[in-house]
């Protein structure tokens, strides 16, 4: 049978733990490795998240390497070392009122990360591979694929795709203008758009499409074992968060979006996706209010070739802007209900 090739790319993190676990459950899927960055939470914290979460999984074979702690340029990282402008849900609270907890509520674990450092762990496994073998899957920010890049472009024809968890059209939600994971390193996924690679964006549009509710949660809890117990514990843990901090303003939600699994789920079931905009995005990189919001190339940008000639805005990615949330919920559903067989 044939498996989609991946390196996954997380900040560990609620919905990077769930897209661990189904990404490890998968069949379809081989893990080359497990990369981890600075987000959600410190390096240190995304990195030991991704160790339990292996354990959990009994999948303590598969390797993971630590990246990068910050961003290429940017210093507003979410924890802080400038003024930030994250929502309050995205830091305060102790780790069960928090979207992402500094400490997944698993057991801690004895397994440790590879010596070797993700980007360069990431161009070395790369160069050995065949040519457009491998799938990237970053699902924070984007700073290890954009190092490995600039390291070594030989990489560029190893990668079949990436299918990145980022960006955002209509709906923004760390800044005014951008997406959480373009924003921690807008520079990175700069790079990653303008470096000719094949690049799906799952974007916020398309995951706040696809969210799940408590009914869900609780037919995962139902299937009784220990990851799905965990997983219905994410959604939960999400879904309180969400409550807490805009059900006091806006009413109600009724339901959180797992950004993370869904770009897992778009590596083997595309399907899942819909609305997809073959087109032009790149980053907002002033450094005003707009700094790491995706911006659209619209059609008022003519392009002219030498000739004088209209020309198209060079394609870049295929954005995704909305998906289905039962075809993703199944999807998720099944593949927990296999742990108990
Ligand atoms: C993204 O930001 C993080 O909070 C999530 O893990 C996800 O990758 C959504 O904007
Ligand atoms: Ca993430």
């Amino acid at each position: 049978m044939h498996k989609e090739r991946i390196i996954l790319d997380v900040d560990t993190g609620s919905d990077d733990a769930v897209a661990l676990v189904c990404a490890l459950l998968s069949e379809d899927i081989d893990i080359l490795g497990v990369t981890t960055v600075g987000g959600n939470v410190e390096l240190k914290n995304t990195t030991d998240n991704t160790l339990r979460v292996l354990e959990l999984c009994n999948s303590c074979d598969i390797p993971v390497y630590m990246g990068a702690e910050l961003p290429l340029v940017s210093t507003l990282v979410p924890w802080g070392i400038q003024g930030m402008t994250l929502p309050h849900r995205e830091i305060l609270g102790d780790d069960k009122e928090r979207v992402h907890p500094h400490h997944l509520p698993l057991p801690p674990t004895t397994l440790k990360a590879n010596e070797q450092r993700a980007p360069l762990w990431i161009v070395e496994k790369l160069l050995q591979m065949p040519d457009r073998s491998v799938t990237i899957v970053p699902v924070g920010p984007q700073t290890n694929l954009a190092l490995a890049i600039r390291s070594d472009d030989r990489i560029l024809k190893k990668i079949k795709r990436v299918v990145m968890m980022g960006g955002s059209h209509d709906v923004y939600a760390s800044t005014q203008a951008a997406e959480f994971n373009v924003w921690v390193d807008p520079e990175a996924v700069e790079i990653v758009l303008s470096s000719g690679l094949d690049v799906t964006m799952v974007s916020l549009d398309a995951t706040s499409n696809a969210y799940l509710n408590y009914e869900q949660a609780a037919q995962i809890r139902a299937i009784g074992t220990k990851q799905a117990v965990f997983v219905a514990d994410m959604i939960e843990q999400r879904l309180r968060a969400s409550d807490n901090n805009l059900g006091k303003t806006k009413g109600k939600i009724v339901g959180a979006a797992l950004h993370d699994p869904l770009a897992v789920c778009a590596v083997v079931h595309p399907e899942v996706l819909s609305e997809i905009w073959d087109t032009s995005f790149h980053v907002d990189l002033g450094r005003g209010y707009a700094y790491g919001e995706t911006v659209l190339g619209r059609n008022y940008t003519v392009i002219r070739d030498k000739q004088g000639h209209q020309v198209d805005l060079p394609i870049n990615c295929h954005y995704a802007k909305k998906a289905d949330s039962k075809v993703f919920f199944h999807w998720m559903y099944d593949l927990l209900l296999k742990t108990k067989e």
